[in-house]
């Protein structure tokens, strides 16, 4: 699988992603690291700061990192109390921390065997017991669900400018990688957009293979979720939120 570097979208990515799910989203965040008691989290997929930034103001130790260096630079733009890196999730190491997240399907850009090192690597980075937690498409709920046909997925206007997003994906069920094909039009006011095209792959799991391999790995699964911090519904939640301890 291709490393995927975000320099296409990182310009544009508060704005298309910007939702109301990102902030509900942060406040599950909160509530489970603060019924583990953690008090330092490195966030090893950190992209423009959603969540580390959100965590930073409610008081929490953070660290951040990001391999794309458009993403980074923009996270180091909006918020300058943070030091924000640029390194990779299989080899980062910056201490020992209570939890290491990756949220927004971040994982999903590692082939199998690359997440297995992430996985090891964010051992590394974690005391004993510590936390480890993210969130990847749940192939349960996409085998049945996916999308096969062209949708518009975001459309709005900021500041006079309107965005309108394309997806065209593919699935290949038996890989279990999704290939997502993105088509972004850009526009102010009635000027010519500009028109931006994105394809990136993305490795999907379900629930029963991410506990082998985080057990494999030397972790053991606390609980699955909904990003809604609710029960995990293997047949009908998107996503699958991981909560797993480093035994
Ligand atoms: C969908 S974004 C999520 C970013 C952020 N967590 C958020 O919720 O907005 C996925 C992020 O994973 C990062 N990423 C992909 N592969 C990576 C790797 N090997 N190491 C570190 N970060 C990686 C991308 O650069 C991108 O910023």
């Amino acid at each position: 699988m291709k490393d995927y570097d975000y320099s296409v979208q990182a310009k544009y990515y508060d704005v298309l992603e910007e939702n109301p799910g990102v902030e509900a989203f942060n406040k599950v965040l909160d509530k489970l690291l603060k019924k583990h008691k953690v008090k330092s989290v490195f966030d090893i997929t950190c992209g423009t700061g959603a969540q580390a930034i959100y965590l930073h103001k409610k008081g929490y130790k953070i660290t951040a990192s990001d391999f794309s260096k458009e993403m980074v630079a923009i996270a180091q733009k909006k918020y300058p109390k943070i030091k924000f890196k640029q390194a990779d999730m299989r080899s980062a190491n910056f201490g020992k921390f209570d939890a290491v997240i990756s949220i927004f399907n971040a994982i999903g850009h590692l082939s199998k065997s690359d997440f297995q090192k992430a996985i090891q690597n964010i051992s590394n980075n974690l005391k004993t017991s510590g936390l480890y937690i993210f969130d990847i498409f749940n192939f349960d709920f996409m085998k049945n669900n996916f999308i096969p046909y062209e949708f518009i997925d975001t459309c709005k206007e900021v500041d006079g400018i309107k965005y309108v997003r394309f997806n065209n994906n593919k699935f290949d069920k038996k890989k279990q990688l999704m290939t997502m094909n993105q088509k972004t039009y850009i526009q102010e006011g009635l000027d010519k957009p500009q028109i931006f095209r994105d394809s990136w792959d993305m490795q999907i799991y379900s629930s029963e293979q991410l506990k082998n391999i985080l057990e494999k790995n030397g972790f053991e699964i606390v609980e699955f979720l909904s990003m809604d911090g609710k029960k995990f519904d293997k047949e009908n939640s998107l996503f699958i939120l991981t909560i797993a301890k480093k035994k």
